[in-house]
């Protein structure tokens, strides 16, 4: 086991989760090349700094900090990656902090308990005194390895896991009026992360992710301009929003975040704007797209269901409140 070096990892545990993401089956269990992206380049600057923070935030380089520190990376004798343990929101205060993530190599399910023990120790949400993790009723590896270690299933928590082929899609149709825009063509930063805010329910400027934090993303490996895609309303207002990740390797489409201006929902510019970028995907490449969420958008454009992720949980004695 070694400790994870950003400079030279970052791109190395992205090839090992291309190599192993169907190692596994459907649904793959290791993350996607969008969400190991969208985490460092992300969410952890988000977390540590929002609203109108000028410069270079030093919440959000403490946030980045926390993420890459926290992360833990298994070797074998030649040097190879087998296994990564990491977290997802580097913030005590995030309900998501506690939660465990594993990236397995299927010839190596014999560290499995080193790798829980390693997050048990290190990813432990202090207030709450446990940790937690999503697992695949499939899984059964993973799931006899929670078991065995005290995690106890929650019955009433399961995310459906879906996809989407990408053959005979429908044509988007976006209502008259509104036309499709990327930032390649318009690299407006303020009005995209004010969509982006307003999209995800935060009607408060001061919660939306700062300058920083978007130009961050722009700075992800996988990130494309011409792949992050806004609808433009009548008035020259931004709308609604999807951004297209591509796994050339696997063949796999993502599509990490979408949203819709709570002005303009239901008249089916989320709809318009996941089909034209499912269509800009098949074009790249890709045969399949798949969708951790709950959303009935997603299946009222044709997602299936694959399978269920349910929440096992460990407590490690009384909680500090
Ligand atoms: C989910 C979200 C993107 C939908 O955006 P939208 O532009 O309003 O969606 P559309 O108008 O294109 O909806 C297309 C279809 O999806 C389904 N749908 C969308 N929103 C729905 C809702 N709130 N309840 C039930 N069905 C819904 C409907 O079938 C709808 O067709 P209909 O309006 O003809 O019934 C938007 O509500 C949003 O941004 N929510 C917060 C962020 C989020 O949850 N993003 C998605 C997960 S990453």
């Amino acid at each position: 086991m070694k400790s994870y070096d950003p400079d030279r990892d970052f791109l190395r545990v992205r090839a090992f989760l291309v190599q192993t993401h169907l190692a596994f089956g459907t649904p793959a269990p290791n993350w996607g090349i969008e969400r190991w992206n969208y985490a460092r380049y992300f969410v952890a600057p988000m977390l540590g700094s929002t609203g109108t923070e000028p410069g270079t935030p030093p919440g959000a380089l403490r946030a980045i900090r926390m993420w890459e520190e926290m992360i833990g990376l298994w070797e074998n004798e030649t040097g190879q990656i087998v296994g990564i343990a990491n977290i997802e929101h580097p913030d005590p205060e995030h309900r998501g902090f506690g939660e465990i993530f594993l990236q397995r190599h299927p010839d190596h399910p014999d560290l499995l308990d080193e790798m829980l023990s390693y997050a048990e120790d290190r990813f432990r949400d202090p207030g709450k005194n446990r940790v937690f993790i999503f697992v695949y009723e499939t899984d059964t590896v993973l799931r006899d390895a929670v078991a065995r270690r005290g995690y106890r299933k929650d019955p009433a928590v399961a995310i459906p896991n879906t996809e989407i082929t990408l053959h005979a899609l429908p044509a988007p149709v976006l209502p008259s009026g509104f036309s499709l825009r990327t930032m390649a063509e318009e690299d407006d930063v303020d009005r995209r992360r004010e969509l982006f805010g307003r999209a995800f329910n935060h009607p408060d400027p001061a919660d939306w992710p700062s300058s920083f934090a978007y130009r961050e993303l722009q700075r992800a490996p996988d990130y494309r301009r011409e792949h992050d895609l806004v609808v433009v309303a009548p008035d020259g207002s931004y709308a609604a929003c999807c951004i297209l990740w591509y796994d050339a390797g696997n063949r796999i489409g993502y599509l990490e975040p979408v949203g819709t201006h709570p002005d303009f929902r239901r008249r089916g510019l989320a709809r318009a704007v996941v089909l034209h970028g499912l269509h800009k995907l098949a074009d790249l490449g890709a045969v399949r797209v798949p969708m951790a969420s709950t959303a009935p958008l997603y299946e009222a454009i044709g997602f299936h269901k694959i399978g269920d992720e349910h929440l096992w949980i460990k407590t490690f004695g009384p909680s500090a409140g």
